[in-house]
């Protein structure tokens, strides 16, 4: 796992284009396509759900890199699995002490399972579960919103998380990022990063997603 897998998100992409985006992203050397899901409720924004996935799969050749922030997330993965996700990740705060039996649900339709955290969740509250994910999803911001302000002391969790690992898992740091915070989060060992506002508003998007690889 030496390469940093940049995974775009389509929440600051133009929604009345998404296969457009998705092919410019593709392109461009993207890795994954991150798609931030939101009630409303778990976090004060609302997005998108499972028949966006389901269309975006159809022009989409890349991982789906899902992002629940959700309330009950256990009841919705399975739409989202069959909606074509490769990736789905829960928030942690959601679910607390049920966060084996939910990635027991996402691995039980052969896709990976992430568990994330906000920035005011303590690594330590995760030890217990981090070997049994795929990935681990450090927000840098406070989850809902595109294009806020990059909180570095988030970034450095993902020291405690790797102390904690005893096999592979993909540690992804989302919110925020550009190509400076990049090389912070880089330096903390965290292996995959969301951008969305960074990529979206740049003028070369080849350009952008090489700059964050560093
Ligand atoms: C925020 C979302 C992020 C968001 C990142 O709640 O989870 O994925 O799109 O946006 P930027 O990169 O603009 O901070
Ligand atoms: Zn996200």
């Amino acid at each position: 796992m030496d390469n940093i897998i940049i995974a775009p998100s389509i929440l600051s992409s133009d929604f009345a284009n998404l296969e457009n985006e998705i092919k410019r992203l593709e392109l461009n050397g993207a890795d994954w396509v991150h798609v931030d899901v939101m009630d409303g409720h778990f976090v004060p924004n609302l997005t998108i759900g499972a028949p966006v996935v389901k269309a975006l799969r159809k022009v989409c050749n890349i991982p789906l890199d899902v992002h629940l922030m959700i309330d009950n997330p256990e009841k919705y993965i399975k739409d989202f699995a069959l909606a074509g996700s490769d990736i789905i990740t829960f928030h942690y705060e959601a679910v607390k002490e049920k966060t084996p039996e939910v990635i027991n649900i996402i691995k039980s339709y052969n896709i990976k399972a992430g568990i994330s955290i906000k920035p005011d969740t303590k690594p330590e509250e995760i030890k217990d579960y981090v070997n049994m994910a795929d990935l681990i999803l450090i927000m840098t911001v406070e989850p809902g919103f595109g294009g806020q302000k990059f909180m570095t002391e988030c970034s450095k969790k993902a020291v405690d998380i790797k102390s904690y690992l005893t096999k592979d898992v993909i540690i992804e740091a989302d919110g925020g990022i550009n190509s400076e915070t990049a090389k912070i989060c880089k330096n903390y060992g965290i292996n995959a990063l969301v951008a969305g506002n960074y990529i979206f508003t740049s003028t070369n998007i080849k350009e952008a997603i090489n700059s964050l690889r560093g």
